[in-house]
């Protein structure tokens, strides 16, 4: 049942079940029965009215062992400089066995290697663009300077090599690297462009941490497969652009993984344009949490479900009794971007588990960020799926300037229906959403936050200490096809706290200081 199209928007309940194999329909069929009036009807889909998918549960083969990207620890040169090499490059992959199609990666036909360094090394990238368009490849999650975060400010021209180099200064953590090309983030990272950055800062934490063992990244990413095994680009929800209901793990379509261990550590990234994940164990087995975008967690927060918007990470450690097969699933929410039902990953535990763990009750992530008293808030209005306080992003123009290192409360007033938040050089802790505390799973230090359908987040931010007035960061949604159209703002990080206007030379915006502080 991989070809599964969502319905239209109108039958969101079938005498099947949500996601059973009855209630779902063949792709290619679909197409066939409806043809051009079904596309049209699809276009006139709402969020929340079932226009996202049905999901695929029940029906995967579970028959392709889960791929698991190569760690690259670059190679270090004499003055203790860490290097690495990317190559963006087009690829044949075989998402369904049999058939091959053409795929966008770094160093190979799709997604990238796993990157590894240590906090307090130096860092020097070599990217290069082989493909035959400019692109540009952001380290999210990273604290650096804002010339080497490789947003649109920093395009690499197909042929070219772009050696951003800094310094690592931040806590153990994983992040992750993907294109940023203002217009074009969601295609290139759709054909393939992203990869996971691991963080390792010394501190032991007690955690299962043999990489590729008891250690596994999962690459979550929604994608639309054809019948000839292609990806297909067309957005097929309106407001979000693509939703696919094929769902790929590390780029392995219905993946299955050996387990060894009684404990396993994921680091579970949604790497998808928009489609978010509501995940739970198919047996409602409890998940530890042990950490979130930027950090570990103070303590390990266990829950039963775990929501990730697009870019956000989780780190979880699952227990396993030999022998025994659990599925990774996502349940339907109530967001539009979460709905339809999917298995992501069949999970074998062998029949003799080595014992490792248990999780330590106490681990060595960071307190909560707290604001100071005089903490100064910022406010930020979503509208529409282009528009942060009204403007779409302009690449001359600065919408805030903040010092750097300072700590600010960033509220974030969704309008309309559900977008998330991202800010660049940045981590935050979650203070409230609605009024309410944030969910438990969302505890730690985030550098992305989801934020439902007139919803309001407000977030305590610490912002990194390079200063450059000229050169901004992003802040955005990272549901890519907003990000495109321009529902991202930029930020320039300065010296003296009586230099927070924009530049001369950038446009002034009317706009920067109604949404400042007091109105919170
Ligand atoms: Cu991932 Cu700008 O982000
Ligand atoms: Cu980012
Ligand atoms: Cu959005």
């Amino acid at each position: 049942m991989r070809n599964e199209i969502r319905l239209p928007c109108h039958t969101t309940t079938s005498p099947g079940g949500a996601g059973s194999n009855g209630a779902t329909m063949d792709r290619r069929g679909f197409l066939g029965l409806v043809g051009i009036a079904g596309a049209a009807l699809l276009t006139g889909c709402t969020p929340g009215a079932g226009s996202a998918g049905r999901g695929n549960t029940g029906g995967l083969a579970w028959s392709t062992r889960l791929h698991v990207p190569s760690v690259d620890a670059g190679t270090v040169a004499a003055d203790g400089t860490r290097r690495f090499r990317l190559r963006a490059q087009a690829g044949r992959s075989q998402f369904i066995s049999g058939k091959s199609t053409t795929s966008w990666g770094f160093n190979g036909p799709y997604l990238g290697p796993t990157l590894r360094a240590q906090s307090g090394e130096r860092v020097a990238m070599e990217v290069h663009n082989e493909l035959a368009e400019s692109t540009t490849v952001h380290w999210h999650g990273m604290r650096l300077p804002a010339a080497m975060d490789g947003t649109p400010h920093q395009p690499v021209e197909a042929g070219s090599v772009w050696r951003p180099t800094w310094t690592i200064d931040q806590p153990a953590s994983t992040l992750w690297y993907h294109p940023h090309p203002h217009g074009d983030t969601a295609v290139h990272v759709y054909r393939g462009l992203a990869g996971m950055w691991i963080i390792d800062d010394g501190i032991p934490d007690g955690l299962p941490g043999t990489y590729g063992s008891d250690d596994i990244p999962l690459i979550i990413q929604d994608r639309n497969i054809g019948a000839d095994g292609s990806l297909r680009e067309d957005d097929t929800v309106p407001i979000w652009g693509l939703m696919g209901n094929d769902i790929l793990v590390n780029g392995t379509h219905g993946p299955y993984l050996e387990v060894h261990t009684r404990l396993v550590r994921f680091r579970v990234l949604n790497a998808s344009n928009a489609r978010m994940y509501n995940l739970r164990l198919s047996d409602g087995r409890p998940i530890t949490i042990v950490g979130n975008d930027c950090a570990l967690l103070p303590a390990p927060v266990q829950v039963d479900e775990i929501s990730l918007s697009p870019a956000e990470r989780a780190e979880i450690v699952v227990a396993f009794n030999p022998g025994e097969t659990v599925v990774l699933t996502s349940r339907s929410g109530d967001n539009g971007l979460d709905e339809g039902e999917f298995d992501i990953l069949q999970l074998r535990a062998a029949t003799t588990l080595r014992t490792n763990g248990p999780v330590p009750s106490s681990l060595p992530g960071p307190a909560p960020i707290a604001p100071p008293a005089d903490a100064r808030t910022r406010r930020f209005v979503l509208s529409g799926n282009s528009k942060i306080n009204g403007r779409e992003m302009e690449m001359g123009r600065i919408d805030e300037v903040v010092p750097v290192g300072a700590t600010e409360i960033w509220e974030i007033d969704n309008t309309v229906y559900s977008h998330n938040f991202h800010v660049h050089d940045a981590a935050f802790s979650i203070l409230d959403i609605d009024g309410h505390d944030p969910p438990a799973y969302a505890s730690g230090w985030k550098d992305t936050v989801f934020v439902g359908g007139h919803k309001t987040a407000k977030v305590a931010v610490t912002f990194g200490h390079h200063a450059d007035p000229t050169t901004p960061y992003m802040y955005h949604c990272h549901i890519l096809q907003h990000e495109d159209k321009g529902m991202m703002g930029q930020f320039t990080l300065v010296e003296s706290t009586t230099q927070t206007s924009p530049p001369s030379g950038m446009p002034r915006t009317a706009g920067r200081h109604e949404h400042a502080a007091s109105d919170s």
